[in-house]
């Protein structure tokens, strides 16, 4: 008995032993044109209505683009009467021009002439499927009766264009072999050259013969093999612009795509995030930032994926997966500890050495290059480490804990997100560091204070301070000397019960909230057991706020100390 896989039937690739495709690179971005507007739509549960289909349509023209297929108007009058709409509504720039899909049949041939007229330009785009499969199955005919479908078409549309291009439109035609890439290349080659022929094609008025891989069925490479195979044996090759219309059935299209270029493709037809029949049309959002990466001008602009994603989203009624590239939820978001240092090193990096290269570990592009923001990069759950809870306080409040200090804090954080056993929001990070280290004022409490400041001659400051503590129910006063506030306090509790602790380190910083400006002092203090432990003072004093933080550490380490 036969195993379930051994009923596919595999691909054959094409012989091609001289390929020259592998050692190509990509030095400038392909002709884009989306099919949004017609493949994309033609696969949604709900095609969009002639409104939704004008917003999405000024939404690509804003991206840039300048090629937009608009859909098959001889299919239904909704198609028709959205054309209608765009050409008599004046939505149609001067530098865009749109295009038209229609079978290789005489009368909806006539009817999508129709719908064009008075179009400034406009590209035709004609089709039947030549793959051996189609043939076999659905058309129940040899290479000669497709051929004769195809040239017949070719024909009538150079004949019916004639007054059409008289009357001052700019169009122009675009032939697809349907399942071209099921198609033996000898016999794609045939076709599309009668098609030329058909149509006159001319260097200067060349034919876009449109490759399609109407399903994908094999590698990126085969298909590249099969684009550089037809275009070295296709006569007048100068007269034709080489487009490729990938589908995604092996989750293949962008490589396809990538590869279909070097191989020759001047072209390429896809739609946004991927939309469209089954698993969808290449994703020319991925196609434009893959190039961005290697320093080429996409000629798309995607500053703002956010708007275009909400847009797409809201007329399509489709949803864009967390994970898809530079669009998704969570694409620029580590959740690993080691990702996490790494990114923070490498935002410090290009900090301090002032990089205008992006040199940022884990993140290929720029999240601020398609409006994403630095924040939410950084998600904290228990698959984090030390860097990443320091990081949030840092882009997110603005607070620049000591590197001694963050291991101490991403352990707090570690044991809630292993509590709670889902990912903390920033917004949860800065309570727990607030609850941690900066609402803590027992066992020990500064209740009153007062310092006093000399310096003499040689610029040595002389600080007295003076304080009320409470511990508990009582109440004592404390006084010291010191040649700063924080000395003047150690000397001050020296000989109490809370003078068990060394000073160990100090920093401090101004922390911006709207537009109250407070000192946020971050105090490391070491035990007789010799174990550190940190405490966070805060006010809009700077002298006051380092021995709020040594109060906080030394409460800390009485907390730390009764849990143990
Ligand atoms: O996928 C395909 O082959 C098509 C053609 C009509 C170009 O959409
Ligand atoms: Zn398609």
């Amino acid at each position: 008995m036969k195993s379930k896989f051994e009923k596919y039937v595999p691909f054959i690739p094409v012989e091609l032993p001289n390929r020259t495709w592998p050692n190509k690179q990509i030095t400038q971005a392909p002709v884009w044109c989306s099919v949004d507007l017609r493949d994309g739509n033609q696969a949604l549960i709900d095609p969009m209505n002639v409104q939704e289909k004008l917003e999405l349509f000024h939404t690509l023209v804003d991206i840039g683009l300048k090629e937009i297929e608009v859909g098959f108007p001889s299919a239904s009058e909704t198609e028709f009467e959205f054309i209608r709409a765009l050409i008599e509504g004046g939505h149609i720039p001067d530098d865009v021009t749109i295009q038209v899909l229609v079978q290789a049949r005489a009368h909806l041939i006539e009817r999508t002439f129709e719908a064009i007229s008075g179009a400034k330009n406009a590209v035709l785009h004609f089709y039947n499927s030549t793959s051996t499969l189609q043939r076999k199955v659905v058309f129940k005919t040899d290479m000669d009766g497709v051929i004769k479908i195809a040239v017949d078409a070719a024909r009538l549309i150079y004949k019916l264009s004639k007054p059409v291009i008289e009357s001052g439109m700019n169009l122009r035609y675009e032939y697809s072999p349907e399942s071209f890439m099921g198609t033996e290349m000898d016999n794609a080659v045939r076709i599309c050259q009668r098609v030329m022929e058909e149509l006159h094609a001319t260097p200067e008025k060349p034919v876009i013969l449109n490759l399609p891989s109407t399903v994908e069925n094999c590698m990126p490479n085969y298909f590249a093999d099969e684009i550089e195979y037809f275009i070295s044996k296709l006569p007048n090759r100068e007269s034709a612009i080489i487009s490729l219309h990938p589908h995604n059935d092996r989750g293949c299209g962008v490589a396809t795509a990538e590869m279909g270029i070097l191989a020759g493709a001047d072209r390429i037809e896809g739609t946004l995030f991927g939309n469209g029949e089954r698993t969808g049309n290449v994703d020319l959002v991925t196609l434009a930032m893959n190039l961005y990466t290697q320093q080429i001008d996409p000629v798309l602009d995607f500053s703002d994926i956010n708007k275009i994603r909400e847009v797409f989203e809201r007329v399509t009624k489709m949803k864009i997966g967390e994970r898809q590239p530079y669009v998704g939820e969570l694409v620029f978001t580590a959740f690993s500890g080691s990702h996490q240092d790494a990114i923070n090193k490498g935002f410090k990096y290009m900090q301090e050495q002032n990089s205008d290269m992006w040199e940022v570990p884990y993140l290929p592009i720029d999240p601020a290059d398609v409006g994403r923001q630095y924040e939410p990069i950084i998600r904290i759950n228990s698959q984090s480490g030390k860097g990443g809870a320091a990081f949030i306080m840092q882009q997110n409040f603005g607070f620049d804990l000591p590197k001694t200090m963050q291991a101490e804090f991403g352990a707090v954080v570690q044991k809630e997100t292993d509590r709670v056993g889902k990912e903390l929001k920033p917004e949860r990070i800065y309570d727990l560091f607030q609850s941690e280290y900066v609402d803590i004022d027992a066992p020990y409490k500064l209740v009153s204070h007062a310092f006093s400041e000399t310096t003499d001659a040689e610029g040595n400051s002389h600080v007295s301070f003076k304080g009320t503590i409470s511990h508990k129910e009582t109440v004592f006063e404390v006084a010291g000397e010191g040649n700063g506030p924080i000395d003047a306090f150690f000397n001050s509790i020296h000989g109490q019960r809370m003078d068990r602790f060394t000073f160990v380190d100090y920093k401090e910083h101004a922390i911006q909230t709207g537009s109250d400006s407070k000192a946020v002092a971050y105090i490391q203090l070491r035990g007789q057991d010799g174990k550190d432990v940190f405490g966070v003072g805060i006010s809009h004093n700077i002298s006051l706020a380092p021995l709020r933080g040594i109060l906080s550490a030394i409460n800390r380490a009485k907390r730390l100390e009764a849990k143990a």
